[in-house]
């Protein structure tokens, strides 16, 4: 007996010298007092610059992991997206040999498993990062041909508390590709690529399992946060591309909109562009922006239901258009765009991905899945795309705190023709008239109406360049109200034609 309880001690020791970091209240993120935007535990701006890493906690061991955290950190990145209970599936352990599960029951967590991705969480966050975990793939919810998977409304609740007891405070976004609202899609694939139209397949409504794990998180984290009872986590779903017809739309408020524990909205612009597009004939993903403002608006419809909005997966940079080689792939300036039309037409920030990053490919140990031509995520971890992700940032942080919150989005001030899809000219500005920003995709002369800025008097006025977040600054005389629209030509630069036109007050500097 005696020697029992000494070994036992000593195993009980070593537990706690390896004890978890446990995740404070300093991470928290959530909704500004409006609910447009994101705001850190001090109530200071939090602009999402997130990056796409699913397979993080599975694929990249930790000394991989601290290059990867380090590169993005030093691009100005915030947020990592990184799935816990990946698509690889259950029976495939990670790096280190660990599956996520015992007995590939949902509700025995294996601990080594949750202890590396404990140790991932961490590391991050001493860089700056914030974790938005995906606790699982929605996959597990049901597959493409809607067989349900071990994410059942039974089984939910209890790896949902895991989840949010163990990682209280971070953001989280449910069961990445699915929708509630799901048909056949290997069916529906199928009948469109041999040319035809999909007749009208049956739909299931997997909401109450989403319901489900999201109250098992909740529940979790109010455990782990002593005494809260009213705490509530960022909550979104990662929902597909556009699939089906006759659904609602692929945004997470038009299928969840009446859940309160859906704290942030989202959609999945996603990668494919061409005409007629096979799978999904009626999206083009090059209209990110058009989701963005559909969120936004359904958040204005209702002040009670205002979320800050998020276009979650807009097209990876080095991924083909739709993942199919036949396609050319997207590259800096379609991401580039893509970033600066989402954040302007009101979302709280902006996703990124680069293709053999977000699947964390390695030669010899993880082909990659042949969606893009880059097979190996260090070789794709230095595109150019994602240095030029914090230039959104920076353009909207030099505005000051001061105007974060107020910032609306401000199609209405572009006179004419603001061009279509991805050559849309597409403004923001502060809802007090301190400033207002322009981006132009196309180089392109555009004429805006300068009446909602606040004075006339002292305007300073400058070009930022999304390459490199320079400012060139130009003279601009404001004649009031009498001149009120005028006509902007960008700078001619080798190398790129977009580019964002800042008129900013000078009191407000
Ligand atoms: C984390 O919290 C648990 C439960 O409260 C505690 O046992 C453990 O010592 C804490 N770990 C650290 C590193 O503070
Ligand atoms: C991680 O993998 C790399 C090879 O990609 C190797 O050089 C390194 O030693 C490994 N680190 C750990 C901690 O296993
Ligand atoms: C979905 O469609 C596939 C292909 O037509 C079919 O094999 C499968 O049985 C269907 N699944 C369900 C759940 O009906
Ligand atoms: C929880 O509430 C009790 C009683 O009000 C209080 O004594 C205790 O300090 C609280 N704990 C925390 C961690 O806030
Ligand atoms: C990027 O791709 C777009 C098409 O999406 C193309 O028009 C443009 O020329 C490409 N830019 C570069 C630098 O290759």
């Amino acid at each position: 007996m005696r020697l029992t309880g000494g070994v036992f001690s000593v195993a009980l020791s070593v537990l706690n010298v390896a004890a978890a970091w446990n995740v404070t209240a300093e991470y928290a993120i959530t909704p500004s007092s409006d609910g447009r935007f994101l705001r850190d535990a001090n109530g200071l701006p939090f602009f999402w610059q997130a990056d796409t890493a699913w397979l993080l906690f599975h694929r990249l061991n930790y000394t991989e992991a601290e290059t990867y955290l380090s590169d993005r950190a030093s691009k100005g990145f915030t947020v990592v997206l990184a799935v816990g209970f990946t698509q690889e599936g259950i029976t495939s352990p990670n790096r280190n040999g660990d599956l996520p599960f015992v007995g590939k029951d949902v509700r025995q967590p294996n601990e080594p498993y949750w202890a590396y991705v404990d140790s991932i969480v961490e590391l991050a966050k001493d860089k700056g990062i914030r974790i938005c975990m995906v606790p699982a793939w929605g996959q597990y919810v049901h597959d493409s041909a809607n067989n349900p998977g071990v994410l059942t409304a039974s089984t939910a609740p209890t790896f949902g508390h895991f989840i949010g007891q163990r990682y209280p405070y971070l953001p989280k976004t449910l069961v990445a590709d699915t929708n509630p609202w799901w048909e056949n899609k290997t069916a529906v694939k199928a009948d469109y690529t041999a040319g035809g139209v999909p007749p009208a397949y049956n739909v299931v409504d997997w909401s109450p399992v989403y319901d489900a794990l999201a109250s098992g998180i909740i529940a979790g984290e109010r455990d782990a946060i002593a005494n809260s009872t009213t705490w509530s986590p960022l909550l979104t779903i990662h929902p597909t591309n556009q699939w089906f017809s006759g659904g609602p739309l692929a945004l997470a408020s038009a299928f969840l909109g009446d859940r309160s524990w859906l704290t942030l909205d989202a959609c999945q612009s996603g990668h494919a562009d061409f005409p007629p597009n096979p799978p999904i004939p009626w999206w083009n993903a090059r209209r990110g922006w058009e989701p963005v403002e559909q969120m936004y608006a359904a958040g204005a419809h209702d002040g009670t239901h205002a979320r800050p909005v998020l276009d979650n997966e807009p097209h990876y940079e080095n991924r083909y258009s739709n993942g199919n080689s036949a396609h050319p792939w997207w590259n800096a300036s379609d991401v580039r765009t893509g970033s600066w039309q989402a954040v302007f037409s009101g979302a709280a920030g902006l996703t990124y991905g680069a293709n053999a990053v977000m699947q964390f490919s390695i030669t010899g140990l993880y082909a990659s899945d042949g969606t893009g031509p880059g097979d190996y995520w260090l070789a794709d971890l230095t595109l150019s795309g994602s240095d030029q992700m914090q230039w959104v940032q920076k353009a909207i942080r030099d505005r000051g705190d001061a105007t974060y919150f107020q910032r609306v989005p401000a199609q209405d001030i572009i006179m004419g023709d603001a061009g279509v899809d991805d050559k849309r000219v597409t403004a923001t500005r502060d809802s007090a008239g301190s400033w207002v920003m322009v981006y132009t995709p196309t180089g392109e002369p555009f004429a805006i109406d300068t009446t909602s800025l606040a004075s006339c008097d002292d305007i300073q006025a400058s070009w930022f360049d999304p390459l490199d977040g320079t400012y060139k600054t130009f003279e601009f005389v404001c004649h009031g109200v009498s001149e009120a629209v005028v006509t902007f030509t960008p700078p001619v630069e080798d190398g790129h034609v977009d580019w964002t036109l800042v008129l900013e007050l000078s009191t407000s500097l």
